[in-house]
C-alpha cells in the first residue's frame, strides 16, 4: 500500500491505496474554505497552520495499515510553499520513522490520475485541466511522457470565477457560487471574447475578469446577468481554445480535470465538441474533481512501479513547475 499526502492549497488530505489493484483503502479530506472565504481568498499563512492542525488528526485515523506500507507518496510542487511544506514535513517524518522510500508527486500530474482512481491508466488522452491555479492543454501519454499544448498568459480559468465572484460580493470559492447565481440570470452582456485576434493556442482571463469589474461599476444590471455573461464567455475562450488544439492533435480521447471540471456549463459544452469532433470524453467523479490525496496515491503508485523515488536530502517544494511544449 501507499500513504498520499495533498497540502498544496487549502485542502489537507491523505489516503492510503492499494498497489496492485489500486483500490482506495482510506481517503479523507478536511476542506479549509470557510475559514478563508472571510479573506475572499486563501490566506497561506493560516492555510499552513490549519494544515497542522488537519493532517495529524487525519493521519491518526490510518494507523491500522502502518505496517503494509511501501512508500509515501506526497504533493510537493506546484502550490503554496508554506502549505506544501506541511505535507513534505510529514512525508519526510513518516519516511524516518517507518523506514519508507518518499515519492513526490506533481500536483498538476495528479490532477490527471483522477481520471484513473480504481481505474487503469488510458492513454493517450488530451487532458484540459481547469483550476484554481492552472488553465491547461496537456498531451497525456503515460507518467513520464506529458507535454504542454496551451497554458494561461495570466489568471486560471477558476481565479477569475474566484475574483469575479468577489467583485460581486459572493462567497469564497467563487466557482460554484457564479455557476448557480448564473442559472438565475440571462447572458445578455457583451463582454470580449479573450485572444479572439491571437492565431495561438493559449488562454487569459485578466482582461474578461477586467471587463466585468467596468460592468459592475456601471451598476446597470443584475449580478445574475452578470454572473451568467461571465461564465458563458470564460467557457467560450475554453471552447475556442480547445478546438484549436482538437483541430491540430486530433485526438481520440479528451478529458476535463480540476476544480472547475465540476461546472455543469463546462462538460455540456464539451459534450457538444465530442459529438462534432468525435471523441470520446473522460471527467474525474465529482468527488475528484477538487484537490484531493486519492489522485496523488494513484499518481504515486505509477511512479513507485517506475521505481521513481525521491531521495530525501533532496525533497523541496516548488511553487511552479514547468511541461515539456509538445
Ligand atoms: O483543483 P482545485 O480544487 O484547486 C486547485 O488546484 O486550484 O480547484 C479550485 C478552483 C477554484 O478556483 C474554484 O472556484 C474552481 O476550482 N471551481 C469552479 C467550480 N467548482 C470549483 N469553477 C467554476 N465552476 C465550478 N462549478
Ligand atoms: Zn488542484
Amino acid at each position: 500500500m501507499i500513504l498520499s499526502i495533498e497540502s498544496s492549497c487549502d485542502d489537507s488530505s491523505i489516503a492510503v491505496m492499494e498497489i496492485k489493484n489500486k483500490k482506495l483503502l482510506f481517503h479523507k479530506k478536511i476542506s479549509q474554505e470557510i475559514e478563508h472565504a472571510k479573506y475572499g481568498g486563501v490566506v497561506p499563512e493560516l492555510a499552513s497552520r490549519l494544515h497542522a492542525e488537519a493532517l495529524p488528526k487525519i493521519l491518526e485515523e490510518t494507523k491500522e495499515f502502518f505496517p503494509k506500507l511501501k512508500a509515501i507518496a506526497v504533493t510537493s510542487a506546484p502550490g503554496l510553499s508554506v502549505t506544501l511544506q506541511e505535507g513534505v514535513m510529514m512525508a519526510k517524518s513518516l519516511s524516518i520513522a517507518l523506514n519508507l522510500p518518499i515519492i513526490a508527486v506533481n500536483h498538476l500530474i495528479g490532477h490527471i490520475y483522477s481520471l484513473f482512481i480504481e481505474k487503469e491508466e488510458i492513454k493517450p488522452i488530451m487532458v484540459l485541466l481547469i483550476s484554481g491555479g492552472h488553465t491547461k492543454i496537456l498531451n497525456f501519454n503515460g507518467i513520464d511522457n506529458i507535454c504542454e499544448i496551451a497554458t494561461t498568459l495570466d489568471d486560471s480559468f477558476g481565479e477569475s470565477f474566484d475574483k469575479c465572484a468577489k467583485m460581486l460580493g459572493l462567497n469564497y470559492p467563487g466557482g460554484p457560487e457564479i455557476e448557480k447565481l448564473a442559472k438565475k440570470g440571462e447572458n445578455k452582456i457583451s463582454l470580449p471574447l479573450p485572444l479572439k485576434n491571437s492565431p495561438d493556442i493559449k488562454f487569459s482571463y485578466s482582461g474578461l475578469k477586467n471587463a466585468v469589474r467596468l460592468v459592475i461599476e456601471e451598476k446597470r444590471y443584475k449580478k445574475e446577468d452578470i454572473a451568467a455573461s461571465f461564465q458563458e464567455k470564460a467557457i467560450e475562450h475554453l471552447v475556442f481554445m480547445s478546438k484549436r488544439a482538437i483541430k491540430k492533435y486530433k485526438p481520440q480521447k479528451f478529458a476535463i480535470v480540476g476544480g472547475a471540471s465540476a461546472n455543469k456549463r463546462v462538460r455540456e459544452e464539451f459534450e457538444k465538441l465530442a459529438k462534432k469532433f468525435d471523441f470520446n470524453l473522460f471527467y474525474p467523479d465529482f468527488k475528484y474533481t477538487s484537490d484531493n490525496a486519492a489522485m496523488i496515491a494513484r499518481a504515486g503508485i505509477e511512479l513507485y512501479e517506475k521505481n521513481k523515488f525521491t531521495d530525501f536530502k533532496n525533497l523541496t517544494v516548488m511553487p511552479k513547475v514547468e511541461f515539456r511544449k509538445c
